[in-house]
């Protein structure tokens, strides 16, 4: 974690300390003034909460304990088991030994999935014939699929990425200053590459402690193990094809990526310009905090951007089922309504936008997100 980063924080648990100090830091380098920590602790003073950086990573959670323990699998490929905290150290070792492989894609802490995100945040289709890795989506030992390759072509550069860059890029423009932006649930970070070009500071947050190492990485040159792989024909492994995605070294103290759980978001209110969550919604267990936790990030006047394909788990569809109004009936709509009810005004919009996600070199998916634009009222909250 950056030094300058800690400005920007607040304790998870008791929320109104607005004072994280820094105890027993170790590791640092870069310049006098700004600074990476790669071990140390942060410590909230009124509520004596303690949390771990480990290898750069802040983990800002409520529960450390249980973070630890539930996110062993991408804690330990990068941590040492001797940089634990001592009071979770026995337990965490125990959790180590009972990791699985597993192959679903839920697991944000495996290397395959991560992988996936690693492709559809840094891979190109245009700037690929430059360079590390040619038609990155073709199999190298045989003829790919024709259609799979058309469907690359057309859509693959063409998804939510671009469109939020014209939008931010816009609004750059609009203000003649870089913009402020806070990215939530951001993955392995490559919307921070793809806009960095308009921003003054970018912060982003994930859940996940592989996927936030994975971005220190890229943006920061921040320590990794290992190379960075992706899959082609699983006969060979899950990920077999090594891939180069240039590490850049950002100078400044004003990006970040920190571990946070956006139902305890160890955030302070009112700083951003712009507020981002992409393919997130459907992942919380109350989708209607996610509008009023993008709003209270946001300065006045501020923006939200939001997409998703609306993936529900059936038990999270019914609680919101009982919160909408009898004339809305699609996901799209009730996600707009409760942007609007958290005081937004819907600005820009696209009902259908085509992400595809590639799986393998015979597996490529379709998705079709609604991403839209909106700003929080100048004055004060509108909603009840
Ligand atoms: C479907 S992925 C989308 C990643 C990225 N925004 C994108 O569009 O490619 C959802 C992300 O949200 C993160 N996430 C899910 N629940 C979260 C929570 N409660 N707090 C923080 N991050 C969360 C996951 O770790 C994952 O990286
Ligand atoms: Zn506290």
């Amino acid at each position: 974690m950056l030094n300058q980063t800690l400005s920007r924080l607040r304790c998870p648990r008791c929320k109104r300390s607005l004072n994280l100090e820094l105890k027993n830091p170790s590791q640092i380098r870069g310049s006098d003034s700004i600074f990476d920590i790669r071990y140390g602790t942060l410590i909230c003073a009124p509520c004596r909460a303690r949390f771990p950086i480990l290898e750069g990573v802040a983990v800002l959670v409520k529960d450390v304990r249980f973070y630890l323990l539930s996110h062993v699998k991408g804690i330990s490929k990068l941590v040492p088991d001797s940089e634990i905290p001592k009071e979770y150290r026995s337990e965490y070792l125990q959790a180590q030994e009972e990791i699985q492989e597993e192959h679903i894609e839920e697991d944000l802490e495996a290397e395959r999935v991560n992988a996936l995100y690693l492709m559809n945040h840094y891979l190109r289709v245009q700037k690929s014939s430059d360079d590390l890795h040619p038609s990155w989506w073709k199999p190298s030992k045989e003829e790919g699929s024709p259609l799979m390759d058309s469907l690359v072509r057309e859509y693959w550069d063409q998804g939510p990425f671009s469109q939020i860059e014209r939008w931010v890029s816009q609004l750059k423009g609009a203000s003649r200053k870089g913009v402020d932006l806070v990215e939530l649930g951001c993955g392995v970070g490559g919307l921070y590459r793809q806009l960095q070009s308009s921003l003054s500071s970018y912060l982003g947050v994930d859940s996940s402690f592989a996927s936030i190492a994975l971005c220190r990485h890229l943006a920061l040159g921040g320590p990794y193990r290992g190379t960075l792989r992706i899959p082609e024909d699983l006969l060979q492994g899950p990920v077999s094809r090594e891939v180069k995605i240039p590490v850049h070294q950002c100078k400044g103290g004003d990006v970040d990526f920190i571990v946070g759980d956006l139902e305890n978001l160890p955030l302070q209110s009112g700083q951003w310009d712009v507020s981002v969550a992409l393919n997130t919604i459907d992942m919380l267990n109350d989708p209607i905090k996610l509008p009023q936790l993008q709003s209270e990030l946001l300065k006045k006047g501020g923006i939200a951007i939001q997409s998703c394909p609306y993936i529900w788990h059936e038990s999270i569809a019914r609680k919101l089922r009982k919160k909408l109004p009898s004339e809305i009936s699609t996901s799209a709509r009730a996600v707009e309504w409760l942007y609007q009810k958290a005081g937004f005004q819907l600005k820009e919009k696209l009902d259908h936008l085509p992400w595809l996600f590639f799986k393998h070199a015979r597996q490529l998916e379709i998705y079709s997100v609604h991403l839209f634009l909106a700003q929080k009222a100048m004055t004060r909250k509108l909603s009840n």
